[in-house]
């Protein structure tokens, strides 16, 4: 690859995360019920992942179910949990056709039985895809995730002084490791739709250095060409990391 085909394809987010808000209030403005909100969101996802394969991005991780979303009421979220187990199966043709591997974030053990059974069948399907990885994230929290890092880390350890020296050793880097899941990139950008400012708990650990973005859409109505917009958002910020902008534009030498 040549240095300038190199230089673009920076400008196209690897790991894209989606906070997919605004079906409730999309359903309300139509007169219809929120769980149909919940469906026209839940057949964005289709499009989502073919939009974001054919702009080239490796990973889009997909908020479809937080921790705190228990919290609704009974019977939206056993129609958000139906959903999934009945539409997910209908999916994996698709996800075959466009080379979309399937993985999951979050505590799905916790999930009702139909919809563990709907997302095991679809990941193991999907496992040997590689044009695009889907990251579905249901019953996700951050916090809960790196609480879960925590405890993964002070049970790893048999003996007293290997632990002392983990402790004494761990970064950033090795923690990582301890937040068991492999393959998860950074988050380069994190688009929020239906129009609320806010993160609510979506991957604290790494989305630390990500762009935000902020759309207006609700996600039921959300288009491919309001990915292009973020896209294009995206591609014109620059990433400094701590760094100054002279040094990302190589005009000092330091
Ligand atoms: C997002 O849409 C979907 C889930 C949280 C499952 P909402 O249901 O939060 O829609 P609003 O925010 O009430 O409009
Ligand atoms: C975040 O949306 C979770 C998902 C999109 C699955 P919410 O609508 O639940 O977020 P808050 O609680 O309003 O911040
Ligand atoms: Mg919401």
């Amino acid at each position: 690859m040549s240095s300038s085909e190199d230089q673009i394809n920076q400008r196209v987010p690897q790991h894209v995360a989606i906070i997919m808000d605004g079906n409730g209030r999309w359903a309300k403005a139509q007169g219809l019920s929120r769980l149909e909100g919940h469906k026209q969101g839940a057949k964005r996802l289709r499009d989502v992942i073919r939009w974001a394969r054919d702009a080239g991005i490796k990973q889009v991780s997909l908020y479809a179910f937080s921790t705190e979303n228990w919290k609704r009421p009974k019977l939206e979220v056993a129609g958000l949990m139906t959903l999934m187990a009945t539409m997910l199966p209908l999916e994996v043709p698709k996800m075959m056709e466009e080379g979309a591997r399937l993985l999951t974030l979050g505590d799905t053990s916790k999930l009702p039985w139909l919809a563990r059974k709907a997302l095991q069948r679809a990941v193991k399907a999907t496992q040997g895809n590689t044009s695009v990885d889907v990251i579905l994230c249901l019953n996700y929290g951050g916090h809960q995730e790196i609480v879960e890092g925590i405890k993964t880390f002070c049970t790893t350890f048999s003996n007293e002084e290997e632990k002392q020296k983990a402790l004494a050793n761990l970064t950033d880097e090795s923690f990582y490791v301890f937040l068991g899941r492999k393959d998860v990139l950074p988050v380069d950008l994190l688009i929020r739709t239906g129009g609320e400012k806010r993160i609510s708990n979506f991957h604290l650990w790494d989305a630390a250095y990500a762009e935000l973005y902020f759309s207006d859409t609700n996600w039921p109505a959300y288009t491919e060409n309001d990915l292009k917009e973020a896209l294009a958002d995206f591609a014109s910020r620059e990433r400094r990391f701590g760094k100054t902008s002279e040094q990302i534009q190589g005009v000092t030498n330091e």
